[in-house]
């Protein structure tokens, strides 16, 4: 609950998403890292994949590699994923759906757009969220919990005005169903033209907002953010003001989380705390000690 004493967070940096590709060569649009932003204690990454028309057969993925000492959320808006990973886990995402991903101790797995979306191509649009875990959990079994669109909780303001998808935390009256390791929010709003929400979001969490399209005037000095750049909130206040310009909706991510504030040792798909645990995560990597893809 927002007191009357609530007051809006103001927006610090605005950081441009750069175009860069992944895995077997698709384009993603990545707020960070980047030169500019190396990472937003306790998130590591953002992807935008797509939004992209695909032709039949142009649909890439992420073919097999590992993940130790973080999740990653992936959040479907169009298209079909295929997952498949090392400890005999398979999975599929299409629209609206949500895979978040505990890898722990190590994961192998593949990311791949599903057989039959490849072939016949079409629109591929999703979000992959590396959110950073303790160093009491870095090393604990891989879990995953996976939501399509229908358990994913959404919520509506009474003039139908503002819908939010609850992926983490709570908005509107609605609670996500996803249980994370360290309080996490992740909201995915979408606000007709001129409309408004100020949203709670505790004290200690560090918030960021990412445009996806439209455009925003965010934070309590109303700063326009456009499509493809993220924001990044001071720590001044319990509310982020969101409100879309008078000409288009707006689709945003709003997303926040606790800061762990412990070392990061980062090399690739690996996060842990020190060097040493880096050289240990590639060596049981490569000696097959995080498992191999059984085709
Ligand atoms: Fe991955």
């Amino acid at each position: 609950m927002s007191s009357p004493s609530s007051s809006s967070r103001s927006v610090g940096r605005v950081v441009d998403g750069v175009r860069t590709v992944e895995g077997a060569g698709f384009v993603v649009r990545r707020p960070f890292p980047t030169p500019a932003l190396d990472q937003f204690d306790p998130f590591l990454l953002l992807d935008e994949m797509g939004p992209a028309e695909l032709g039949p057969g142009e649909a890439k993925g992420a073919p097999d590699h590992p993940h130790r000492g973080f999740e990653t959320v992936t959040y479907m808006l169009d298209g079909r994923l295929e997952h498949r990973d090392s400890r005999g886990h398979a999975g599929k995402l299409g629209p609206g759906d949500v895979q978040w991903m505990t890898a722990g101790a190590g994961v192998v797995h593949s990311e791949m757009p599903e057989e039959s979306f490849a072939r016949s191509g079409g629109r591929m649009h999703g979000f992959q969220l590396w959110v950073n875990l303790p160093r009491r959990d870095k090393m604990m079994p891989p879990r995953y919990q996976e939501l399509p669109a229908a358990r994913i909780p959404v919520a509506r303001t009474a003039d139908g005005a503002v819908t939010v998808t609850v992926i983490a935390g709570e908005s509107l009256g609605a609670r996500a169903v996803i249980d994370t390791r360290t309080p996490i929010l992740y909201l995915h709003f979408r606000l007709a033209p001129a409309a408004r929400i100020a949203q709670p979001v505790p004290r200690d969490f560090r918030v960021f907002a990412y445009v996806v399209s439209g455009e925003a005037a965010l934070g309590q000095e109303k700063r326009v953010v456009a499509g493809g750049q993220m924001a990044l909130l001071e720590d001044d206040g319990d509310v982020v003001s969101i409100a879309a310009a008078p000409g288009s909706p707006l689709s945003l991510l709003l997303i926040g989380g606790v800061p762990l504030r412990e070392p990061i040792a980062r090399y690739g798909p690996f996060v842990m705390n020190t060097r040493a645990e880096i050289a240990q995560a590639m060596d049981d990597y490569r000696s097959g000690r995080m498992g191999r893809i059984q085709s």
